[in-house]
């Protein structure tokens, strides 16, 4: 790995600490005692936990573990939607707020328990009624709407495992992704708003699913209410279908082991890799976390994770792990910048947020808008902060704690991936004396090191990877149909550990700093993206020859995409396909006619019809290639291009000697030698490789009939021309001037 760079290195010179606030250390649900607990016996400590979730029946083991796999709670059953909703409505919690819902535009929507149970069991036998039953995937491309998290759980409760796209991908991620895990009914809305605008999702399904012959159903959420396309024999209107079913559902229960998710993520290649997540385990740890990193108190808190459902902060912070503890949480689906800057800090305002976790990218834009957005609000309500998804600089700390946080409420900086399913280094916030920029220490129950090239741990003070040494219950189960690639992946590198990907350093006090992703996976803004994946994206490109994608450091993103980019084509060879394909088309037939027609009647030479001939045909043929409909050899390229030399020649000639010989008055002779000239150099122009590529783009319907039409008359001013040859061998010579 290389060293740090300078950033990091000044980074680990901070010495600042900062110690719990005695209050909240007092009332704390993790107390110091938690370490040793957990460290006597993990595997116990983490059934403990799972004791708190309800099970229909207990596990006959803990931990089954057959390296790189893992069972947890084997034998137990349960219903992870049922541990999320109705345990907690059973409770008599049924009033409790489940989400103080705001939309962008600033409608709102308070959702308790109770409502949320309904609006589960309605979804759960619409979808059944669709078709959809245990172990088959079910896609969802959807807005932050409460939908999407009825639609999660819904799912969940049908143990139909449930793939959540995130609404910024395009149709053709979506449509890997249906296809990967082979999703039958796809679950999404017309569109969301996005920066003060509907932003449609319908059409990319629409595309996507044209492909993906499994689909079935398209189950369509009306949120923005502008106009969709539809497909009467696969699309359906959730009001339509979901709104008329009954408000109770039997939920059946499942294997601990049973998969409840997957979620795509991007690795070293352009496939991303479908991480499957099961109930058991993966409930028991984001609740676990969920409850003793931020120090949840469900009676009372309000909670918000500022993230996106469709990423796995999402997953195990907005929807499964603040629901298993009944948390009330905060959801709002739009960006931080409408229609004010200070958005957020309305929404903490209004709610009485309490703890807020976000990823740091977004505490750097802050930095830049400047304090004084925060200053004119209310945050006092606030008493923690969480930060994930990149390594947070000291800077970003500093001011995520003073401006924000008001310089009493602790930071957690929480470590983990999609893979992780779960938070796995973090600080305790009652416990943890905390340093601005590291992730500090293994949550409890978890065995992690920071290793050297060798696998052996690394002495305080160095630097290495991060591994993680003992199975926990939240871990991946592997990659969606590709074992091995799960195997080679994480479990190669270091003997019996599982590479996360990430270096790290370990202090002098042994706390563990994260430094970034040792492989070729970029973190922009929280996300990650690899090299390869945006390489692939690049070339796809009719114009782009070549493309390598690094990623560099930036201020506020964390990193940032550089493509390095050959470029195939000018921008006016690019512009060529739509807008000038059809112009030279009809020029290319008008003029090809005409000349033919004109040097065939007033030619008598043998040789220049020739030259005219074997140049129209050639100039006709490119036409039809430029419509992509046929494709074209290189040889066959080469010699298009010595026709269109020769049509140079025959352009030349009408201009200059043509025009003064036969008849230098008409001014069609000079058009038609411009226009004939034209032609010919545009044509040396046409780039071949594109027009192959542009088959794949599909031309415009207006360039196909163009050239059609040029191709027509060029056909047939050609074949005049030959009986105009044979015309003149038969009389003795053509009409002469
Ligand atoms: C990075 C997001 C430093 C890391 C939950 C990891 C972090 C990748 C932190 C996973 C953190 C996440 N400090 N780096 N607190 N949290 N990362 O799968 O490089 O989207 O490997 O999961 O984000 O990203 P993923």
């Amino acid at each position: 790995m290389s060293e740090p760079s300078d950033a990091l290195s000044a980074l680990l010179h901070e010495s600042r600490r900062f110690s719990p606030p005695p209050e909240l250390a007092q009332r704390a649900n993790a107390q110091p005692g938690i370490y040793a607990e957990a460290n006597a016996d993990p595997v116990a400590w983490w059934e403990e936990q799972a004791r708190r979730l309800r099970w229909a029946t207990p596990w006959d083991r803990a931990l089954e573990w057959d390296l790189p796999f893992a069972k947890w709670f084997v034998g137990g059953k349960l219903n992870v939607a049922v541990n999320c909703v109705d345990r907690h409505v059973d409770a008599g919690l049924g009033e409790r707020v489940a989400f103080h819902w705001e939309g962008e535009p600033g409608d709102t929507r308070t959702i308790t328990y109770a409502d949320l149970q309904k609006m589960v069991c309605r979804a759960a036998n619409a979808l059944t009624e669709l078709g959809v039953t245990a172990g088959e995937t079910v896609a969802i491309y959807m807005p932050m709407i409460p939908e999407t998290v009825v639609a999660m759980l819904a799912c969940a409760r049908l143990g139909a495992p449930h793939t959540v796209v995130f609404g910024g991908f395009s149709a053709d991620a979506l449509r890997g992704r249906i296809l990967d895990c082979d999703a039958r009914t796809v679950i999404t809305a017309d569109g969301g708003y996005r920066r003060g605008a509907p932003s449609a999702l319908k059409p990319a399904v629409d595309v996507a699913v044209a492909d993906c012959p499994g689909v079935r159903r398209v189950l369509v959420v009306r949120r923005t209410g502008q106009e969709v396309g539809w497909n009467d024999g696969r699309d359906v209107w959730w009001h339509d279908v979901v709104d008329r079913q009954a408000d109770t559902h039997t939920a059946e229960m499942f294997d601990s082991e049973h998969p409840l998710y997957i979620m795509y993520t991007s690795g070293t290649t352009a496939k991303p890799k479908g991480i499957l997540h099961t109930s058991g385990g993966y409930l028991t740890h984001v609740s676990a976390t969920h409850r003793l990193i931020f120090d949840v108190k469900p009676e009372s808190d309000v909670f918000w994770t500022a993230a996106d459902i469709g990423w796995v902060t999402g997953h195990s912070y907005i929807v499964y792990g603040p629901l298993a503890n009944a948390t009330t949480s905060v959801m709002y689906e739009g960006t931080p910048d409408t229609p004010g800057r200070d958005r957020w800090w309305q929404i903490v305002e209004r709610y009485k947020v309490n703890i807020l976790y976000t990823a740091p990218t977004t505490i750097r834009t802050f930095m830049k808008w400047g304090p004084e957005l925060i200053e004119g609000h209310d945050l006092s309500s606030l008493r923690l902060l969480g930060s994930v998804g990149e390594p947070i600089n000291p800077e970003a700390w500093i001011w995520y704690r003073y401006h924000i946080g008001g310089d009493r409420c602790p930071i957690v900086d929480t470590w983990w991936q999609t893979e992780t399913g779960g938070i796995l280094i973090t600080p305790l916030p009652g416990i943890t004396a905390t340093k601005p920029g590291a992730a500090m220490v293994p949550f409890p129950g978890i065995s992690a090191a920071v290793v050297g090239e060798d696998g052996t741990p690394v002495k305080p003070g160095n630097g290495g990877y991060l591994v993680i040494t003992q199975p926990w219950p939240g871990m991946l189960r592997g990659i969606w149909g590709d074992p091995e690639r799960y195997r080679e992946t994480y479990w190669s590198r270091f003997e019996g550990c599982y590479f996360a990907g990430d270096g790290a350093k370990l202090d002098e006090d042994g706390d563990i700093w994260l430094l970034g992703r040792v492989d070729d996976v970029m973190n922009v803004s929280g996300h990650r993206i690899s090299t390869t994946e945006v390489e692939h994206a690049l070339v796809g490109h009719p114009s782009v020859a070549e493309a390598a994608v690094v990623g560099a450091n930036d201020a506020t993103t964390g990193q940032a995409i550089v493509a390095f980019v050959t470029v195939l084509v000018s921008w006016f060879r690019m512009r060529w396909a739509k807008v000038l394909a059809p112009i030279y088309a009809v020029c290319e037939g008008v003029g090809l006619g005409a000349i033919s027609g004109l040097y065939a009647s007033q030619f008598s030479g043998i040789i220049p019809l020739a030259i005219i001939f074997t140049a129209g045909v050639f100039l006709a043929t490119l036409g039809l290639y430029r419509t992509g409909l046929v494709r074209v050899t290189p040889r066959f390229a080469s010699m298009a291009m010595i026709g269109a030399g020769g049509l140079i020649a025959v352009g030349i000639l009408s201009l200059f000697i043509a025009l003064p010989i036969f008849n230098a008055a008409s001014p069609l002779w000079a058009i038609f030698g411009v226009l004939c000239l034209f032609i010919a150099v545009t044509n040396l122009f046409v780039d071949f490789d594109y027009v192959q590529r542009a088959e794949a783009m599909r031309m415009p319907a207006e360039a196909e009939w163009a050239s059609a039409f040029a191709m027509m008359t060029a056909l047939v001013l050609v074949y005049l021309s030959i009986l105009r040859i044979l015309a003149m061998f038969a009389g003795g010579g053509g009409r002469r001037r």
